[in-house]
This record gives C-alpha cells, sequence and structure tokens, in this order.
C-alpha cells in the first residue's frame, strides 16, 4: 500500500469506527434482542432528553437524572424561603457567634447534637410572600455538656445567643456520627473483653460492634449519665456480619467518659453461626449465577419531568410544596398546597407533616436483648442515617436528587449527599375509569392513567433500611409510606434445627439457620401532620360508622349503617384505638369553609395495615413510647411539641411524650390542630429474611373530602399512543 492510499484506508476506518461509536452511543439503552423492539431509535424517542441533557424546554433541574448532585455547590447556597434549611455560610456564622458564647469559652469539652434552622413562627410564614424580604433567620443549637443538655437560639442576623435554657425533662439529645463511632474502641481497651473474644475464637481483626441505645429502666446505674450498649460481631468471610453475632457479650459503656462500665458475657456455650451464603452483594451473588427474571426497565420522558424544583420549592401538576432535608425526621414536608380546578386558587392543606418518632422494641426479655427497644429519629438521628440514594435502584431514571446540609459535632457543615430523590412515578395504575357494557347501547370507555410523584429517602439505621416516600396524587391524596428492608437483627443460638427445640415459644423468634433466631420485634413510625385544611382553625371530627336496626314493619331490611358525626372538643376525644368493629373515618375539616352545598371542606385520614402495641403501659420502653399507646391523637399546635417522644429521647423516662401532652386534654375545636399517626408493624421473621429482608411496606392516605365541588382530574386527558415515547414491544400488541 502506497502511502496515499495508506492515508484514504486510514480516513476511512476512522469513519467507519466514527458512524460505528456515535451509533453504539446512542444504542446503550437498548436490550441486546433490539427485534423485540419497534422503535425509531434516530428519531430520539428512545433517548430521553434528561439523560442527554439536551432538553429543549427550560427546565430548573440542573443535574441529569442517573448522575448525582456532586457537582452543586453549597458554599454558594442561599436561602430563599423562611423555611430552607441553614447554608454552608450559616453553619459556619453559628460556629462563630458560639465560639465567643461564654458556655463555650470556658469549656474544651462539648458537643453540638443538633444544629438547625429554628424556623419563624407560623403566622409570620404564613403571611410571607414571594418577593418580600427574608424573616430574620435564627439557629436553633442542642449542645451537651459535662452531661447537662442545652437548647440556644443564635440570631444570625445580630450575631448574639438570644436564648438559653437548660433541659427540664430528663433524657439525652440524638446522639452525634462522632459519638456513635467513639464508643465503638471502648471495649478494646478491656482485658475481660479481649479474653472473652479470644476464647470464643474469634479473630480480633474481623469483629464489627454496634452501639446500641440502652433504653432506660430506672436502676442506679442509669442515674446521671449516658450509657450505651456495645455488641460486636464477626465480619469473616462475609460483609453480612449482622448473622455472626457473638452471642451473650454486652459491654456497657459510658458515653461521656468512654469507659466500660460492665461487661455481661454469658454466651460461650453457643457457636458462632458460619454465615454461609449470606453475603448479599451483586459481585459476590453473580458468581452463582445471574437470576435475571425480567428484561430492563426504566419509565421514560421525552419531554423532561414535569416537576420543577426551584431551592426548597417543588412544584408539580397541581401541587406545591417545600421539602427540606432534616437530620433528626429525614424529610421535612411543608406548606403543602394543592390547586383547585374551579378557581385556580392554591389550597392550603398541610403547614408541616414529618416522621417525628419510632420505635422498635424487640420481643426477648433475656440478658443480651431486654434493653433492644430503639427510638431512631429521637436517638440515633433517622435523618443522620439517611444513606446516599443509589441511582437507578432507588429511585427511577427520571430522579431529581436533593443533598442534605448537616452539622458535625463541632458545628462544622458537612455534605449528606443524595440524601432525598424526587420521581414522578407511573406503575401503569388507573386514576378514574368507567366503560358502558353493551346493554346500554352507549359506546363509552374513559380512562386515565395515574402519575404521582414520589418524595423518597432512605435512612439504614445500622442494620434496618426504612424507604420513606410521601406520595403525591393529582386527586389531592398525599400517601405516607414506610418501607422495611435491610437486616434482621438476629441471636445466636446452639439450635441447629427445629428438632431440637423443646417449647417453640422460648425461642423468641424463628430458626433462620443453622445457629440463628431472628427475633420477634414491633416497627412504630409516628408522623407529625400539622393540617391547615384552608387556613389553621381546623376541627377533628370522628364520623363513626354505627349499626341501625330497623323498627317493626319499616323495611325488609333489618339492620344497614349509618354515619354519625361527632366534632372532638378536646384532645382526649381524639385519642383513638383502630377497631374493625367500631369503624370511623377520621376527618380534618375547616369548619368556616364550606363547600357550594354546604358541606364543610375537609381531609380524611385513611389507615392501611397497621398493628398496635400490645406491651404493658408500665413497661419502660412503653412509657417512653407512650405516643404509641394510640394509632390517631390531635393536639393543638404548638411550637414545642413537635418530637413524640420528647425532644430528648435518649435515655427519656416519659416525661415529655405525646401521651404526656394529650392527657392536658387542652381544646381542639376549631384550633390550629395537629394530627399523629402511628403506622405500625409486628414481624416474626421468616427464612426468606435471610439473609437480607425483602422489602415490606405500610402506608396511610391522607385524602380530600368534601374538600373539592367534584373529581378534580375530570379535565386530565388520557393517554394517546403518538404522544408517547415509543419502545413499543412488538409481542405485546
Ligand atoms: C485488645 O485487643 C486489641 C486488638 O488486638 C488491642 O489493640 C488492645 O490493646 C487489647 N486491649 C488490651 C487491654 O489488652
Ligand atoms: C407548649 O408545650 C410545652 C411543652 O410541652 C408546654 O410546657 C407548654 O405548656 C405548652 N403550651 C401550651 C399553651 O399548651
Amino acid at each position: 500500500m502506497d502511502a496515499r492510499k495508506f492515508l484514504q484506508f486510514l480516513v476511512l476506518s476512522f469513519s467507519v469506527a466514527l458512524v460505528l461509536f456515535i451509533t453504539w452511543f446512542h444504542l446503550p439503552s437498548l436490550p441486546n434482542n433490539d427485534s423485540l423492539l419497534d422503535c425509531n431509535i434516530f428519531s430520539g424517542w428512545c433517548i430521553s432528553k434528561n439523560r442527554f441533557g439536551s432538553s429543549t424546554k427550560p427546565n430548573l433541574i440542573k443535574k441529569t437524572p442517573s448522575s448525582t448532585n456532586n457537582n452543586h455547590k453549597h458554599e454558594y447556597d442561599v436561602p430563599h424561603h423562611p423555611l430552607d434549611p441553614l447554608t454552608i455560610n450559616e453553619f459556619n456564622k453559628v460556629r462563630t457567634i458560639l465560639s465567643t458564647h461564654s458556655l463555650f469559652k470556658s469549656s474544651s469539652t462539648y458537643t453540638l447534637n443538633s444544629v438547625v434552622l429554628e424556623e419563624p413562627d407560623k403566622k409570620l410564614v404564613l403571611e410571607w410572600k414571594k418577593g418580600d424580604s427574608l424573616l430574620p433567620r435564627k439557629a436553633s443549637v442542642i449542645a451537651c455538656l459535662k452531661g447537662v443538655s442545652h437548647a440556644l437560639t443564635v440570631d444570625l442576623t445580630t450575631n448574639q445567643v438570644i436564648s438559653h435554657e437548660t433541659s427540664l425533662v430528663s433524657g439525652y439529645p440524638v446522639m452525634t456520627m462522632d459519638e456513635m463511632q467513639g464508643v465503638l474502641e471502648v471495649p478494646f481497651r478491656n482485658l475481660e473483653f479481649n479474653r472473652s473474644i479470644a476464647q470464643r475464637g474469634v479473630d480480633m481483626a474481623e469483629i464489627a460492634c454496634l452501639p446500641i441505645s440502652s433504653g432506660w429502666y430506672g436502676t442506679p446505674v442509669e442515674e446521671n449519665r449516658r450509657l450505651i450498649k456495645v455488641q460486636c460481631y464477626s465480619k469473616k468471610g462475609t460483609v453480612n456480619f449482622y448473622m455472626k453475632p457473638i452471642e451473650g457479650l454486652t459491654v456497657l459503656v459510658d458515653m461521656d467518659r468512654k469507659e466500660v462500665i460492665s461487661i455481661s458475657d454469658n454466651g460461650l456455650n453457643i457457636p458462632m453461626a458460619k454465615g454461609i451464603d449470606t453475603d448479599y452483594r451483586y459481585s459476590i451473588q453473580k458468581l452463582n449465577g445471574e437470576l435475571r427474571l425480567f428484561n430492563p426497565i426504566s419509565l421514560e420522558q421525552p419531554e423532561g419531568p414535569s416537576f420543577k424544583i426551584d431551592g426548597n420549592l417543588v412544584k408539580w401538576a397541581n401541587w406545591e410544596f417545600h421539602l427540606k432535608p432534616d437530620p433528626r425526621a429525614g424529610i421535612i414536608i411543608s406548606q403543602a398546597k394543592v390547586q383547585d380546578p374551579e378557581t385556580s386558587e392554591l389550597r392550603n392543606v398541610i403547614y408541616k407533616g414529618f416522621t417525628s418518632e419510632l420505635f422498635v422494641p424487640y420481643m426477648d426479655p433475656t440478658d443480651g436483648w431486654y434493653f433492644k427497644t430503639y427510638m431512631d429519629a429521637g436517638e440515633y438521628g433517622f435523618g443522620l442515617q439517611a444513606m446516599p440514594l443509589d441511582p437507578l435502584n432507588d429511585c427511577p431514571r427520571n430522579a431529581y436528587y436533593m443533598d442534605g446540609v448537616f452539622a458535625s459535632a463541632d458545628g462544622t457543615p458537612y455534605l449528606q449527599s443524595n440524601m432525598i430523590c424526587v420521581f414522578e412515578s407511573y406503575a401503569g395504575d388507573i386514576a378514574w375509569r368507567h366503560s358502558e357494557c353493551p346493554i346500554t347501547d352507549l359506546k363509552v370507555t374513559e380512562v386515565r392513567p395515574k402519575v404521582t410523584l414520589v418524595v423518597r429517602m432512605a435512612a439504614a439505621v445500622a442494620n434496618y433500611d426504612y424507604i420513606m416516600d410521601w406520595e403525591f396524587q393529582t386527586d389531592g391524596l398525599i400517601r405516607a409510606k414506610v418501607g422495611l428492608s435491610g437486616i434482621l437483627m438476629v441471636k445466636g443460638t446452639t439450635y441447629d434445627n427445629m428438632n431440637q427445640v423443646p417449647n417453640q415459644e422460648y425461642l423468641y423468634g424463628t430458626l433462620l439457620s443453622e445457629n440463628i433466631i431472628g427475633i420477634i420485634h414491633d416497627h412504630y413510625v409516628t408522623y407529625y401532620l400539622d393540617m391547615d385544611i384552608d387556613g389553621s382553625d381546623n376541627s377533628f371530627v370522628k364520623v363513626n360508622i354505627k349499626k341501625q336496626e330497623t323498627s317493626e314493619g319499616e323495611s325488609p331490611r333489618k339492620s344497614y349503617l349509618k354515619a354519625v358525626r361527632n366534632v372532638a372538643k378536646t384532645e382526649r376525644d381524639a385519642q383513638i384505638k383502630l377497631s374493625l368493629y367500631d369503624p370511623s373515618e377520621f376527618h380534618v375539616i375547616n369548619p368556616s369553609k364550606k363547600t357550594r352545598l354546604g358541606n364543610p371542606a375537609g381531609y380524611k385520614l385513611v389507615p392501611g395495615a397497621t398493628a398496635a402495641s400490645l406491651l404493658d403501659h408500665e413497661d419502660p420502653p412503653q412509657k417512653r413510647a407512650a405516643f404509641t399507646n394510640n394509632q390517631i391523637w390531635v393536639t393543638p399546635y404548638n411550637k414545642s411539641e413537635q418530637w413524640a417522644g420528647g425532644l430528648f429521647a435518649y435515655q427519656s423516662q416519659g416525661d415529655d411524650t405525646l401521651q404526656v401532652w394529650s392527657n392536658r386534654d387542652r381544646p381542639i375545636e376549631n384550633k390550629d390542630i395537629v394530627l399523629w399517626y402511628t403506622i405500625g408493624f409486628h414481624h416474626i421473621p421468616s427464612q426468606e429474611d435471610y439473609p437480607i429482608m425483602p422489602t415490606v411496606s405500610s402506608s396511610f392516605d391522607l385524602k380530600p373530602a368534601n374538600f373539592f365541588e367534584r373529581n378534580p382530574i375530570l379535565r386530565v386527558p388520557p393517554n394517546f399512543n403518538e404522544d408517547l415515547p415509543v419502545c413499543k414491544a412488538r409481542d405485546s400488541t
């Protein structure tokens, strides 16, 4: 080949390579077997504009959905809305102001357990409108000094601490990540602990330990100090160390002095579980051959998502709300408003909604287990435990990600990246439908697809994972959903088969694998729902469904059901235990806002599958978690009553719970009220929960009830084939 020919050849091969490369670049979304698809790839239908960032519409969403949010420079964040979380600048300012305060100047050892925005008074926030100057910014600080909890308010305009109180109630603040980590090394400074590990033949280098909140039981050792229990596992041969407990070895640690107080060691006869096949990672599982059960799947939005996120303000379809990450609650939804299709007016539904507290009691009263009665929000910080979401798998490809900016123990801000995702969900469900059957001679079929907006977070509180969703529907319904996955907390045992177990009741659970018992436990998730239906003054109405017997000769029927409305006057009227045989609907109404027909505008709380705590009310964990004594409560709005297990839930004694507040029996009729609802789960583990649990979920709904004049989504169009991003499976037509 001469030089010229060689050059031609080069150019040609390069062009071919380029074409191949471009083609390949446009193809990755297609499955290998493209004959299944009727899909014009070059018209771009299959190519999500989000993914390639070529949206033609102006779009406030800066991030491509399948990437992370890491390019966002939080250093330059400025607050735009009175409820916007503290910015990096503001966190740094708080630190500077505190460093000159007498409390911190004189002490070298203090911990900032919480630094968050002190939300302005509700009245001021409600009056604030876009374009108004921002309300004065304040920070609410909780600090721990020499075992005393301090609550301070820092004014970021005057650069001063404007209030300072020490706690009058029992308990301690949420632990910091540093504190949780710091206690884990303490057992290793103890010879007795080391000896016990050696005696069990466990390799010191392969130990993983957990900080376990110790609850409160009223014993002298618990007085005036913060305690934590440490239990350990072997991670030899698996990342799923939870399945290899070093059973019976519990170290009681003084959290502040970082000292071992005592060691309880009674499981020497229990063999270490082998942990075979417990690793759940894809990289390990695929070695045994993949189990491909379905073709690749994804929701495409060729015109981009239909929501807009401006700072912390989310606008989608007929909804608008403020969304922010919180170290304790996880997600806070504020000022959720829905548009009325008749008037186009944005109408208030919720002023503020969040997960207030969790309660997770294990049902094993023995030495190494009785204290496991977690309150995950108030002890560990539900938001602090919210791990970065995994794009494509935690949230679909069309998701937007939001970071949390939180303060570490010394007040320095840090990033909790990809903590929350927001996406539109289309599960193939139906929003409403009707078709006429042929006997009426009317040819009518009208169906509307259901698309919703989901706000999601996943908190991994050590072994357990909580998937927390707020889902907004166009018909005005809001669904709060809890999904439970992750790994069971298991107990080591000598048994390796049920035929060795004399009495199953005293296993406290289910034998899941050789030498492993999944212990029975409950989960309770309590929601704070400050409902503001068309304004703050609302009433709570129990619409009781009662059997009415007919009188003699009145009707061929003997009985029917009627609805009896009872407006709750005081808090006790709204302490509700659910019952199938005494059913009610639970409405929050605005008594001064009526529909055209005279019904009060309202929303109803619709419970889903749930469970009630059956523990003795005097059992110490139940006293601390007395907010689970009822499924529903209503309290008058009070800025200081937000955390159902108390502001200081760690080692609390139950003197600052929702039960205590509600027992004041204050008036709640036609007042600014807060609705509380608890989702509960009883969990008797089964073998399928091993080595990692398929998600179990439950939810409740807030559903319009005479809020709109009629079905609010009558005018929504159906799907038309020509509007859709194609990729239609040929064999489905
Ligand atoms: C316990 O073992 C660890 C790890 O081998 C070691 O670093 C530590 O010094 C030991 N503690 C005592 C008190 O001997
Ligand atoms: C508000 O809540 C705090 C804490 O429970 C309580 O001390 C105070 O009395 C409450 N105020 C009213 C008006 O109920």
